[in-house]
């Protein structure tokens, strides 16, 4: 009996227009369009939504310090989203904005209901305010001395320090990261929803065991639901960029507010593209809604969401699927140390089948945070995808390429049978997001199909003309279980998917594609699935990703989460001088922008590496670098660095020094050359 269709809704969070995607967004929407394209494969009617988060006093500060609109600002990002995206294989059945009618319009809806139910009070609110930028302050737009611990330089909100929360009220000395000015203590008056009012139903819905991970309803359980929950600040005084309150002109919903919303309002952009009625996929029982969110933004999703919904009527979410952060080699991702790789930097150097592989291979449904260990990457991709997986189809492929495959299936010891039969055990695994399991299941069918071609030797019966029917059916079966494989894995490589298709002439559309093999069809001639990763690329990517402009780098932040984690050690290690450099002494070094034109090692010197310089035209310099330990000289050649131009000239050892290259860092592993932003052209001074 076919099964019914499902109709599930699933969204994966909407990324901040303030800033470029990175791989650990790509844990989200990779995650994500695996499950969808999952589900698609599986014949459930399944859209997958999602758009561009674009409102906020971040994205405001940035359009301005770019000298351009909002509008014009959330445009470009969206587009470079979208771009990424795709590069990716994340397909989305529809990708809105949260600057957009339809969303102004429901949160004007959904605003009535929840004022309606008696939920908004209004209450004055004292906050910060920078006179000169003329804008209220976001916590982390104020920066002072810590009250409790009395570090210098911690945020508004919170002390990196010491890690006390507080008040701006209570920071001492606090200054506007905007413009410097010191802000003034303000009131204005806000507007709450009074969430407490929702408690005992958020109580039954977050722990009744079938919308949230256990670990998540316990967190709820032991860290808000056991006190009254606080009424929750939903609006914002000029300046702001947001939707205008209608019924509290000059006020703005808070981000927050207008963001999950633009879930609903995305879906409805695709139901009015495609003659489909919104409250069929938001207000029907028959309807699943599944969200896909990092662990940072679960009071978000868990709390104000439904108590939202709830309210003003709509379908609550079948099940929110929570996963944690991704690290890299151990560590949070880092500019410094060439781990915050933006998703345009990874596709320049990678294959994005690897990312996605590699990233179901650490999922399983759980909250914990993944590591991307380097070289388990390369380990794991190499060993897995072309050693087990496509080695099967490049053994049996050229044997009978231009040829067809035997018109009976040939019999195979089961394997075939045994696989199909294992379809609905991996099918129950991507289902409940434990892709980590599923993966091991399939490796172990492919581990079986490479013995079965290992036992049978084609290359063997190849040089028997009398074997050439054996041929044919050892290659056969070794297609087919190879087939099968590419069914199972297409929801997390859709891009082998296509290649096993153009390979067989048979496309693969629907998990049952793995039940029936293929006989009498066609082979095309092989050609190649994936290449092993370069470990060059690798290191490329890092590099680029350390040099990478910082105009492009997540400076401007998550408002809700402190993700800057300068830590005191440099300075302790270093501590600043106390004597003074007059602008004239700043004046008498003359530092450039300079390209690398050549880099060589030193014989006999294990620390330097000799470089020469272009300062423009025929204009160069010959430098001695103690860089050695960090770069090698095919990585720096091309790049921008910044040099001392009028450094006396050294005699050394090795030759004349004519300058120096400015980079940080203590030494050995730790240093950092200094890099222009891109724009920049050699022979431009530095002031
Ligand atoms: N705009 C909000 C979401 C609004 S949803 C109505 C936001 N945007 S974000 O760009 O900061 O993050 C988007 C998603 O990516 C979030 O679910 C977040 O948890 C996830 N991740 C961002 N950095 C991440 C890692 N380093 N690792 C894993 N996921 C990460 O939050
Ligand atoms: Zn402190």
């Amino acid at each position: 009996m076919e099964p019914m269709s499902r109709r599930i809704l699933v969204t994966a969070a909407l990324p901040y227009a303030n800033g470029p995607i990175h791989i650990g967004h790509l844990v989200e929407y990779i995650q994500t369009d695996i499950w969808v394209r999952f589900q698609k494969l599986r014949g459930n009617r399944c859209l997958y939504i999602c758009a561009d988060d674009t409102h906020g006093t971040a994205i405001m500060i940035r359009a301005r310090q770019e000298g351009r609109s909002e509008e014009a600002l959330i445009a470009d990002m969206r587009e470079q989203h979208i771009r990424d995206f795709s590069g990716f294989d994340i397909e989305f059945d529809h990708y809105g904005s949260t600057h957009s009618e339809e969303n102004r319009r429901l949160c004007a809806q959904i605003w009535q209901s929840v004022t309606d139910a008696g939920l908004v009070v209004e209450k004055p609110v004292e906050q910060l305010y920078d006179p000169q930028a003329g804008t209220y302050l976001a916590d982390r737009f104020v920066k002072g001395i810590c009250p409790v611990c009395k570090s210098p330089d911690q945020y508004g909100d919170h002390c990196e320090k010491c890690l006390s929360n507080y008040t701006p009220k209570e920071l001492i000395d606090p200054r506007s990261t905007l413009s410097g000015a010191t802000p003034e203590l303000r009131e204005a008056p806000h507007r709450f929803i009074r969430l407490e009012t929702l408690h005992a139903f958020l109580n039954e819905w977050t722990q009744s065991g079938r919308h949230l991970q256990p670990e998540i309803a316990n967190y709820l359980k032991g860290h808000f639901l056991g006190d009254e929950l606080r009424d929750w600040d939903v609006t914002r005084p000029p300046q702001y960029f947001g939707f205008e309150i209608p019924d509290f002109p000059g006020n703005y919903w808070y981000v927050w507010f207008d963001a999950p919303i633009g879930y609903i309002a995305s879906t409805w952009q695709w139901c009015q593209q495609n003659q489909e009625s919104l409250d069929d996929w938001w207000k029907s029982p028959d309807c699943e809604v599944h969200h896909f969110i990092g662990k940072d933004i679960t009071y978000f999703h868990t709390l104000f969401w439904p108590g939202i919904l709830k309210t003003a009527g709509f379908s609550l979410p079948t099940f929110v699927h929570i996963h944690g952060f991704l690290t890299v080699d151990g560590e949070k991702m880092s500019k410094s140390r060439g781990t915050f790789v933006q998703a345009e930097t990874y596709l320049k150097h990678l294959d994005p089948s690897y990312l996605r592989y590699f990233f179901a291979s650490k999922l399983s449904g759980k909250v914990d945070d993944l590591d991307l260990n380097v070289d388990e990457f390369k380990a794991k991709v190499d060993a897995d995808l072309v050693g087990k997986v496509v080695n099967i189809a490049s053994r049996c492929a050229r044997f009978v390429a231009g040829g067809r495959l035997s018109d009976v299936y040939p019999a195979d010891d089961r394997l075939f049978a045994d696989a199909a039969a294992a379809g609905d055990r991996i099918a129950a695994l991507f289902e409940a997001c434990d892709y980590n399991a599923a993966l091991r299941e399939i490796m172990v069918l492919a581990d079986r199909a490479n013995q079965y071609i290992e036992a049978n030797e084609p290359w063997k019966l190849r040089k028997d003309e009398t074997q050439q029917d054996a041929l044919r059916d050892v290659c056969t079966v070794g297609l087919n279980l190879f087939r099968q494989i590419a069914v199972y894995l297409a929801p997390v490589l859709p891009q082998l998917a296509r290649q096993t298709a153009t390979l067989l002439n048979s496309p693969i559309a629907h998990w049952d594609d793995a039940q029936t093999p293929l006989t009498g069809t066609p082979v095309s001639p092989f050609e190649h699935m994936l290449q092993r990763v370069d470990p060059g690329q690798v290191q490329k990517m890092i590099e680029d990703s350390k040099s990478s402009s910082p105009a492009d780098a997540p400076a401007a932040v998550n408002p809700q989460s402190s993700s800057f984690d300068d830590g005191p050690e440099p300075l302790q290690q270093e501590p600043m001088t106390d004597a003074h450099c007059t602008i004239d002494d700043f004046i008498k070094v003359d530092m450039r922008v300079a390209r690398v034109i050549a880099a060589n090692h030193v014989e006999g010197a294990d620390k330097l590496l000799q470089l020469t310089l272009s300062l423009g035209g025929d204009e160069t310099r010959n430098v001695f670098a103690g860089i050695k330990s960090v770069y090698n000289p095919e990585q720096l050649i091309g790049r921008l660095v910044i040099c001392c131009a009028n450094l006396a000239p050294r005699k050394m050892r090795f030759g004349t020094s004519e300058g120096m290259v400015l980079a940080s860092g203590s030494g050995g592993q730790d240093i950092y050359l200094l890099s222009p932003d891109s724009g920049a052209k050699p022979g431009m001074r530095v002031h």
